[in-house]
């Protein structure tokens, strides 16, 4: 069934153990396969067997500009949550004038069918490279925990809407069902993103609450059977197996709010305390062929990647450029992909070598003039790594 035709209808027309098992399988609500899920491409390269975190090659990362489901990273904190959806249900709380709880057959026969495509990476995404500096801890992830999907759901909007938000309400915050131990202590994870993304109605910027990912259900992995996708922002704000919405006069004390993803020097409470949330991702690019350490020949090659605008609304790329010689010179890349909001390009240069070219180098610009920094700042949690993405080459 095409994307377009998985309906609000089609999916009201299943019931609820035909949309578990059409995501599960025969698996039912037990499993906890990890590497073995179907949706777990066997290709992708597990980063951290438990929980489960793992990123695609990066040649296959760029096959496709809509990542096909089984080689989409995986970024999860706790294990995958048993679920039976027929007990499954979303609560919508705090300064609102009518909370509601909902089914998930109610959610998606109360509210407008709902698509949008939208990239979500990792604010982790190329933590790898803090390396060169001093070495972060976290998961150590290449330029592969990044990937464009076509999502499909009903709007945050029309569920706060709904729900009536009240006049001092300014943030938005959400709930897994997922259980994350941190230091012998056990929470859910949680996410929240300010009021007036949770309100934005564009077609290519809403927040959706998303029961499906590239035409099909939710997978276990990906947050079967609803998640959040906030376009713009990290991955973090997306939050998978969403149970609980709260709506609040503040950005949530969730641990992954509250602490985690923000660009801190050091490991200092005070500091993590009066900082900031992370919510836009950052300008990024990547080269994704050839691959780090690659022999190449002749005086031409074709290079491929991707890259991505900062999540700020109104920002596209306006142009990438590939360095063969330490970034004397550059070469214009084509963009070979849609140019689409909030949604990484893949793009392709012809560059010419010489004898001393040994590595290539990429940097991005976006249409407000921001250019991608040669060298990332470091920061204690390893986020948005952004410098010139450089891989070594080998002359043949
Ligand atoms: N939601 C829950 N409930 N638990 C999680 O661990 N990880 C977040 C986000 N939502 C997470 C979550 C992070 S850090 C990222 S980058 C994205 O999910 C990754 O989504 P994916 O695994 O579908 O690629």
């Amino acid at each position: 069934m095409s994307f377009q035709h998985l309906t609000r209808r089609s999916l009201l027309g299943r019931s609820a153990v035909g949309i578990l098992t059409l995501a599960f399988g025969s698996r039912g609500t037990s499993s906890r396969v990890w590497s073995a899920d179907p949706d777990v491409s066997a290709d992708l390269i597990t980063r951290q067997a438990s929980p489960f975190n793992a990123e695609p090659p990066l040649d296959r990362l760029i096959e496709k500009w809509i990542t096909p489901v089984n080689s989409f990273f995986v970024r999860s904190h706790g294990d995958v949550p048993e679920l039976d959806v027929k007990d499954f249900t979303l609560t919508v709380d705090g300064l609102v004038d009518k909370p509601l709880t909902l089914k998930l057959a109610d959610l998606v026969e109360r509210f407008p069918s709902v698509g949008t495509t939208a990239t979500l990476t990792c604010a982790g995404n190329r933590r790898s490279e803090f390396a060169a500096v001093k070495k972060v801890g976290g998961v150590q992830w290449d330029a592969g925990a990044i990937g464009n999907a076509e999502w499909q759901g009903v709007r945050l909007t029309d569920v706060l809407k709904a729900a009536g938000v009240k006049a001092e309400a300014k943030h938005v915050w959400f709930e897994g069902r997922d259980q994350v131990t941190e230091k012998n202590v056990t929470f859910p994870f949680g996410g929240s993103i300010p009021l007036e993304k949770g309100l934005a109605t564009a077609a290519t910027g809403t927040t959706l609450l998303a029961t499906q990912m590239n035409g099909q259900p939710l997978t276990p992995s990906h947050g079967f059977p609803l998640r959040t996708v906030v376009p713009g922002y990290i991955g973090a704000r997306s939050v998978k197996w969403l149970h609980k919405i709260t709506v609040a006069d503040r950005p949530s004390p969730n641990h992954f709010v509250a602490d985690v993803y923000k660009l801190v020097p050091e490991e200092n409470a005070d500091l993590i305390a009066r900082t900031a949330p992370i919510y836009e991702f950052t300008l990024n690019s990547a080269i994704c062929v050839p691959s780090a350490g690659a022999a190449v020949s002749g005086d031409r090659l074709t290079v491929k990647g991707f890259a991505l605008t900062n999540g700020t609304t109104g920002r596209s790329v306006q142009q990438i450029e590939v360095s063969a010689d330490g970034g004397q010179t550059w070469s214009a890349a084509k963009v070979t992909s849609p140019l689409r909001d909030y949604c990484w390009v893949l793009w392709s240069a012809d560059v010419a070598l010489t004898d001393k070219s040994d590595s290539l180098i990429v940097r991005a610009t976006d249409t407000s003039g921001e250019v991608q920094p040669q060298i990332c700042p470091w920061n204690y949690k390893g986020y948005q790594f952004n410098g010139w993405h450089k891989v070594g080459l080998k002359r043949s």
